[in-house]
């Protein structure tokens, strides 16, 4: 690949180790023709036994080779447990990776193909485009002040200038930290206060389901009263009418008709930190994973190409909303450092119709199709025989799908099996891929660009070359092949987060300490005989609705901070096409007015949307008498759990009183959610 000079900074390829030398292709480019699979599969196992052997040469060889530095790095990783300087001495920039290196070979390949949500208006940006954009947007941020290591909250519906804004952060070493654009006024402000931010992305609005949703009149609430932020810049998408405050206001075009072209990509340190994400954990305060600069990228320009194999040709669409990790690696990130063509969309997939997305991938001739199983259960619902026999919402004519992969939750077998009779018409691999925003990318997946993996539905198959797990029991041991445990990751990786933002001790406590020495994801998992690897869903009180991280405790607090209420607990329950389902418990405090069950109900579930977001919303409220616990005062949640969807309870001796149990089943009878 050609390198482009982005203003006076020279590139070196390769790293500084002596190791690194021995080719080790990694799959980011198809060759072609009929010895590729015997090629790839060769790769896949060379791949895989140099990691085994020396697992940190390996990455070394990986962030050589896939990476530009400016400088080239003298350690591989340097480690004081439990916090990884990946890539030692290196210097790179990430939007110069994922931009400028494509200049002289992609200047005029489309990047982002963005498609509006009523599906008239459409832009092609092309990577020569992408390098004008960010440059005079980087130009802006420098005109308002910002300067390496600040950081930046960005929230913006799904448009390319999302990508544009998160580039020009990184060109400069400002830390962008996005928030999704539908969370409520008072998460925002939590996180640019926690963030300290001084500039805020946003735009007026955005479209979902044929509607205006109001952006500026969320950051405004977001931010009254917090002077630290000096600088607004708001982009004009629904040309609604806002209020503008000014001078801390202004309109992105303006600043950017004002703004010089060129802005070279500045030189960082590897470890320079590139970008926050809040993300739930079990205690009621989100958690700010911060992720590095040369060890991200590593691996999730590695694990892109190892997955996908992306190649010129390719045309690939990931759903994810950009305020989310998957967005950062694998709709940004990803495939931008591999120089191929994306598409992003900007509304509901089922919207105005459950054949919405099958005509996105057929309309841009999709290759590579990357979503959640909560779409997947929610589009497969359409795909049956009409009243005419006919099937209306379901996929067809996806002739041009090569791949498919999952992300994000648990798929279940029955959908995996959809996904590929369906709509990959038998022909394209299914890759079901686990990680966590913490993990920055793809730990475990099958790699169909490296290696060919026999499926096992609901199967995320092996680790990737480079990793290594392990399940364990409560003490500590490795559980026998096919029990259920603990999954730990045994070594430190180039994604992992280098540590929650301005709280080491977290950190420490978050992921180190259950296990002393070892990752704790806080998934259950399981083995098999093939040393498949089957995730169990969470061991925690964190949440997967529809794919979106909820922590218990952060809604408990949210509910019990109304005043009628004493005391709540909060649990999931199955749901058959969010995959969980939140049910919130309340008891209403003694003394206060009796407002009734239903009002309290509706005044909870509302403080919930305007508190933490309309994607918290529950599916079922019930105000109980007193909650069931153990004698040392513990909430049961179990218990509550099983009440919730009507099942047995079990073992109910620790209880503190038996009689609670019959109680709220009564209520729960008694009470329609
Ligand atoms: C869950 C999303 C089963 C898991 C990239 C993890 C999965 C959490 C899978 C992280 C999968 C993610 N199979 N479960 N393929 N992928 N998870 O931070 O519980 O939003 O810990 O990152 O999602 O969620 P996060």
């Amino acid at each position: 690949m050609s390198d482009a000079d982005s203003g006076g900074s020279s590139i070196a390829r390769g790293g500084g180790s002596d190791e690194i030398g021995a080719a080790g292709r990694d799959g980011n480019h198809n060759d072609g023709g009929d010895a590729r699979g015997a090629a790839r599969a060769r790769d896949g196992h060379s791949l895989r036994k140099s990691a085994e052997a020396d697992p940190e040469s390996f990455w070394a060889r990986q962030a050589a080779e896939g990476l530009e530095w400016f400088r080239p790095f003298d350690a591989a990783l340097e480690w004081d447990h439990p916090f990884a300087r990946w890539f030692v001495g290196g210097t790179t920039n990430a939007c110069y990776n994922a931009v400028d290196r494509h200049q002289q070979a992609r200047a005029g390949k489309p990047a982002i193909i963005w498609e509006a949500e009523d599906g008239n208006q459409r832009r092609t940006i092309s990577y020569g485009d992408l390098f004008a954009d960010v440059q005079r947007f980087a130009n802006v941020m420098k005109s308002l002040g910002v300067r390496g290591g600040d950081r930046i909250t960005i929230c913006l519906p799904m448009v390319p200038e999302l990508a544009v804004a998160m580039l020009a952060c990184a060109r400069i070493g400002a830390v962008h930290t996005v928030i999704f654009s539908g969370f409520s006024a008072a998460s925002v402000r939590e996180r640019v206060s926690d963030s300290g931010s001084q500039v805020v992305i946003t735009a007026d609005g955005g479209y979902r389901r044929g509607r205006i949703i109001e952006l500026k009149g969320t950051i405004d609430e977001a931010l009254s009263g917090l002077d630290s932020v000096r600088h607004v810049v708001v982009l004009r998408r629904t040309w609604h009418e806002i209020a503008m405050s000014r001078p801390r206001d202004k309109f992105w075009d303006d600043l950017v008709d004002a703004a010089p072209d060129t802005c070279p990509a500045v030189p960082l340190e590897s470890s320079h930190p590139l970008f926050i994400l809040y993300t739930s954990g079990t205690t009621g305060r989100p958690k700010g994973v911060l992720h590095g600069t040369g060890g991200y990228l590593t691996h999730v320009h590695s694990t892109f190409g190892w997955a996908f194999g992306a190649g010129d040709d390719d045309v690939y669409f990931c759903t994810a909303d950009v305020g989310w990790v998957t967005g950062h690696s694998y709709v940004v990130y990803g495939p931008l450092m591999h120089g191929i063509t994306s598409v992003m969309y900007e509304g509901a997939p089922d919207h105005p119709g459950p054949s919405r997305t099958w005509q996105l991938i057929r309309d841009h001739g999709v290759t590579i199709f990357y979503t959640t199983p909560t779409l997947l259960r929610m589009l497969m619902r359409f795909d049956s025989p009409g009243k005419d026999g006919g099937r209306h919402g379901g996929p067809s004519g996806l002739d041009t799908l090569r791949l498919l992969g999952t992300v994000g939750e648990p798929i279940n077998p029955e959908v995996w099996r959809w996904y590929h009779e369906r709509v990959g018409q038998g022909r394209c691999p299914v890759i079901d891929t686990w990680w966590q925003t913490e993990t920055g990318g793809m730990l475990i997946s099958p790699l169909p660009a490296i290696e060919d993996t026999i499926p096992k539905p609901g199967s995320a198959a092996r680790p990737v070359p480079g990793i290594e797990i392990d399940v364990l029991d409560d003490e500590g041991n490795p559980v026998p092949v096919g029990a259920k445990g603990q999954l730990v990751v045994r070594k430190p990786w180039p994604g992992m987060l280098m540590t929650l933002w301005g709280d080491d001790d977290r950190y420490r406590e978050a992921y180190w300490k259950r296990y002393p020495g070892l990752y704790h994801p806080g998934d259950y998992a399981r083995i098999d005989e093939d040393g498949y690897v089957w995730l169990l869903g969470r061991a925690d009180d964190v949440l997967k609705v529809a794919g979106h991280r909820i922590g218990t405790a952060e809604l408990e607090g949210c509910v019990v901070s109304h005043d009628a209420v004493a005391e709540s607990a909060v649990c999931g329950i199955p749901d058959e096409v969010r995959g969980q389902s939140i049910v919130v418990f309340a008891v209403s405090r003694s003394g206060t007015p009796e407002i009734g069950h239903d009002r309290l109900a509706s005044e909870i579930v509302k403080r919930i949307r305007s508190e933490v977001g309309s994607i918290a919303t529950p599916g079922a409220v019930y105000v109980v008498p007193r909650l069931p616990k153990t004698r040392s005062g513990k909430i049961m949640r179990r218990l509550l759990k099983s009440l919730a969807v009507g099942g047995e309870v079990g073992d109910t001796s620790t209880l503190e009183d038996a009689d609670v149990i019959g109680e709220i089943r009564r209520l729960l009878s008694s009470q329609k959610p």
